[in-house]
Order: C-alpha cells, then sequence, then structure tokens
C-alpha cells in the first residue's frame, strides 16, 4: 500500500494522542451550581439529582471545600426560599437564601467567583418566572422585579448576575440598574438562548419551580427553532451582555456551535439537571461507564464551541483533568 495519508500515525499512544487534541479543558471554565435553601443547619439530599443536595446558607462549608480541593472556583446560586408570594419577593430579600449565602461565602472562601441565577420562578407561588398578568408573565412588570432582585444580589456581593427568565428587555434592565447603583463593573451572563425543554425536569423538583399551570412556552424558546436563537443572542449582546449562554446543552450542540461562531463574546453551555440524571440513572443501571460517558460529552460541549461549561458533573471533571482523561 502507498498511503501518504495514515492519521492513525498521531494515534499510537496515550502521548502523542493528548499532544494533537484539538479541544483543551480546563478547571476554570468549570461551573457549579448550588442550591441553598433558607433556613438553618440543613444539608439534604435531592431526590431527583443523585448526588447533588440543597444547603442552608449556614452549611455551605463542605461543598466549598470540596469543590477548593478539586480546583473549581466559580458557582452558580440557585435560592429556595421558605415563602412564596404572588409576585416573587423573596427574591430580593436581603435576609434570602442567595443573599445570605453569598455574604458567607464571600467572608468564608473569598477566593470564590460567585454567579447568581437571577429568576423569578422558585420565588412566586404560581411558579412562572415573572408577574402574572391574567395567565400570562407580563414582560415589562417583570423588568422591575428581576432589576430588583439582580441589584440585591450585587449589593450582598455577588460577582457576576445570570438571569435565566426570558423576558425581552432584561438585560438592558439589570444593566441599567447596576450602573445606577455604582456597579458598572459587574458583568452579566444571559441565558441568551434559553429553549422550552423536559430536560429542565429534574432541577424544578430540586427547586420546587414547577409552574402551578400552563408552562413556559410562552417566553422560553421553541426547540424547533435555530435562527430565533442568534436573535436572541444578538439582542443580549446589544442589551450589553458580557457572556451569553445556550441552555440545555446536549440536545443543543448546533445552536453552541453557531452562537460561538457568530458572537464576540464568550459563551456558556449550561448542562441541564435532566443530562445529569440520565447519565446518573443510566450508569446507576449498569448501562453505560459513568466517568466515560461525563468526559466525552462535557468534550462535546467544549468542541462545539462552549468556553464555558456550568455542570453539575464539575468536581468529577476537575478529577478526570487531574487523571488527564480529558484536558
Ligand atoms: C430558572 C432556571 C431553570 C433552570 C435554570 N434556571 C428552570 C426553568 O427554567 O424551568 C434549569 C437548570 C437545570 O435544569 O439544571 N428559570
Amino acid at each position: 500500500m502507498e498511503l501518504l495519508n495514515r492519521p492513525r500515525r498521531l494515534r499510537s499512544n496515550q502521548t502523542i494522542r493528548n499532544m494533537v487534541r484539538e479541544t483543551r479543558v480546563s478547571k476554570s471554565a468549570l461551573v457549579y451550581p448550588l442550591f441553598v435553601r433558607e433556613g438553618s443547619n440543613i444539608i439534604e439530599d435531592i431526590p431527583s439529582l443523585d448526588g447533588q443536595k440543597r444547603y442552608s446558607p449556614d452549611r455551605l462549608s463542605g461543598i466549598l471545600t470540596e469543590l477548593t480541593e478539586a480546583g473549581v472556583n466559580t458557582v452558580l446560586l440557585f435560592g429556595i426560599p421558605e415563602h412564596k408570594d404572588e409576585i416573587g419577593s423573596g427574591a430580593w430579600d436581603e435576609n434570602g437564601a442567595v443573599q445570605q449565602a453569598i455574604r458567607s461565602i464571600k467572608q468564608n472562601f473569598p477566593q470564590f467567583y460567585v454567579i447568581t441565577d437571577v429568576c423569578m420562578c422558585e420565588y412566586t407561588n404560581h411558579g412562572h418566572c415573572g408577574i402574572l398578568c391574567g395567565h400570562q408573565v407580563d414582560n415589562d412588570k417583570t423588568l422591575e422585579v428581576l432589576a430588583k432582585t439582580a441589584l440585591s444580589h450585587v449589593k450582598a456581593g455577588a460577582d457576576m448576575v445570570a438571569p435565566s427568565d426570558m423576558m425581552d428587555g432584561r438585560i438592558l434592565a439589570i444593566r441599567d440598574v447596576l450602573d445606577k447603583n455604582g456597579y458598572s463593573d459587574i458583568p452579566i451572563m444571559s441565558y441568551a438562548v434559553k429553549y422550552s425543554s423536559a430536560f429542565y425536569g429534574p432541577f424544578r423538583e430540586a427547586a420546587g419551580s414547577a409552574p402551578s399551570f400552563g408552562d413556559r412556552k410562552g417566553y422560553q424558546m421553541d426547540y424547533h427553532n435555530r435562527r430565533e436563537g442568534m436573535k436572541e443572542a444578538a439582542l443580549d449582546v446589544e442589551q450589553g451582555a458580557d457572556i451569553i449562554m445556550v441552555k440545555p446543552a446536549l440536545s443543543y450542540l448546533d445552536v453552541i456551535c453557531e452562537v460561538a461562531q457568530s458572537f464576540d463574546v464568550p459563551m456558556a453551555a449550561y448542562s441541564v439537571s435532566g443530562e445529569y440524571a440520565m447519565i446518573k440513572t443510566a450508569a446507576k443501571a449498569g448501562l453505560i461507564d459513568e466517568a466515560a460517558i461525563v468526559c466525552e460529552t462535557a468534550v462535546s460541549i467544549f468542541r462545539a464551541g462552549a468556553d464555558i461549561l456550568i455542570t453539575y458533573f464539575a468536581i468529577d471533571l476537575a478529577h478526570y483533568i487531574d487523571e488527564g482523561r480529558i484536558g
């Protein structure tokens, strides 16, 4: 055989395979979602997310130590309030779970970079992501409470806010309120391209945030659409988003790829609760090799073009990077 090109030459052992890896994965690109619930002395398992827990703000030190030892220094906080109401007023309570957690992290683990999810669905008694007008979420009324919520997180010490509500104009509204209050240096990571997805099921169990009627299709995107995703991303970049996100990740690698190529801002992908739960459950049933699948799926998200990965597997991935399995 007179073959000039033999791609197998670069696959002959692990050293050369690692040398020619096209996708590099670094711990600094990993973000760990963390559920904080109001109350004290609580660490409880989340049944829908095997291995994940809810913590009260006073019991975060164990998980933060574990993250530090693994080399993951960025968290994305989700709050679970004790009481909910029609307008979700717990979201901007300066003594809410998220606000308390931020202060505690900043005091005890100042090296952490704290991002907060800004949304109303965990705080409203109807479970929708904003203020209702009849059975619809009123866009512009919701902007006010989102901005108030973002400001309260930043006042408590958050390093970055991440609105996940999908209202039109929220980036502008949040940017405006932060700037007016002297926080022009605080970046916004926008859940810019967020699809209405069944993959959020286990999260809604975890956060108690499932809508009590209807669904989120009136504000989250229809998964048939890719062009519309580019439009959403463009609008958020125009309004001042510093980082844009695509969510979920695994069923949306085409969208991740196109957003990454089309915009000059860093891009995050969120591998959501349903993706985590599917892997965990299949592994538990002995059907797949969990570590191998976690590595393969995470690398696929970076290969598609994501710069940042938000994942419940962040600690595991950090270990796999240490072991040289990926990276
Ligand atoms: C809040 C929010 C959700 C998720 C992140 N922020 C739930 C939703 O939109 O219903 C989902 C995260 C996950 O599934 O891991 N709006």
